[in-house]
C-alpha cells in the first residue's frame, strides 16, 4: 500500500541554545547595558521595554557584537530549513523586562519577515512564550484537535528562538520573584 501525507501550511519554529563559552560572552554584553541603563517606567504597560517605536536596533546601538554574529548564524540555519535563500536584512531589536505579575498580551509583529528572541534571564516554569495556533478552525474536528492547542516555550537563559513574524504570540504571567529579561528582534530581508 502506497500513501503520502502532505504537511501543508507548516509553522516552523527554530530554537537553539548557546554553547557555554559564547553564552558567557553574550550575557556580559547585555549585562553591561543593564547595569548602566534603567527601563523607562513611562513606557511600562504590563511589562517594561526599551523602545516605544520598534524602529531602533539595540544590538547595533549598544554594540552587542557577539550576539549579532551568533544570531546571524542561526538566521542562516533557519533560512536553510525553510528553503529561503538567505540575504541581507534590516533589523530592529529591543529588550523586554517582566517582573513578578507582569505579562505580554497576544500580538504579532505584522509585516516583518521573521522574528526572534534571546533569553538573558528567565525560568523553566513561568512566563512562558505562548504561540497561538494559526489554524484555529482545527478545533472543530476531534481528528485535528491537537493543531488547535497553543504551543509554549520556557524562557531559558541562552536560548534563541526564531519564528514567523505573523505568528500570534504572548507571554504568560511571571509568577516568579525573578526578572524575565529577553532581547527580541525583527528581521526584514532586502529584496
Ligand atoms: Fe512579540
Amino acid at each position: 500500500m502506497d500513501y503520502h501525507i502532505e504537511n501543508i501550511f507548516p509553522t516552523p519554529i527554530y530554537y537553539s541554545f548557546l554553547e557555554e563559552n559564547l553564552f558567557l560572552k553574550i550575557q556580559s554584553e547585555i549585562e553591561r547595558y543593564l547595569l548602566t541603563n534603567k527601563f523607562d517606567e513611562k513606557n511600562a504597560s504590563t511589562y517594561y521595554i526599551t523602545t516605544e517605536t520598534f524602529k531602533e536596533d539595540i544590538i547595533r546601538e549598544q554594540n552587542f557584537y557577539n550576539l549579532e554574529q551568533e544570531l546571524d548564524k542561526h538566521i542562516k540555519n533557519y533560512c536553510k530549513e525553510i528553503n529561503f535563500e538567505y540575504k541581507n536584512y534590516n533589523r530592529q531589536s529591543w529588550i523586554t523586562l517582566l517582573q513578578q505579575g507582569q505579562r505580554i498580551d497576544s500580538h504579532n509583529h505584522g509585516y516583518v519577515h521573521m522574528s526572534g528572541v534571546y533569553y538573558y534571564s528567565g525560568s523553566q516554569d513561568t512566563a512562558k512564550l505562548i504561540f497561538q495556533t494559526p489554524v484555529p478552525s482545527a478545533r472543530s474536528s476531534i481528528c485535528y484537535y491537537n493543531s488547535h492547542y497553543h504551543w509554549s516555550h520556557p524562557a531559558i537563559p541562552g536560548k534563541i528562538l526564531l519564528f514567523p513574524g505573523w505568528l500570534t504570540h504572548g507571554v504568560w504571567f511571571n509568577d516568579s520573584l525573578d526578572s524575565r529579561i529577553s532581547l527580541a528582534f525583527n528581521i526584514t530581508f532586502y529584496d
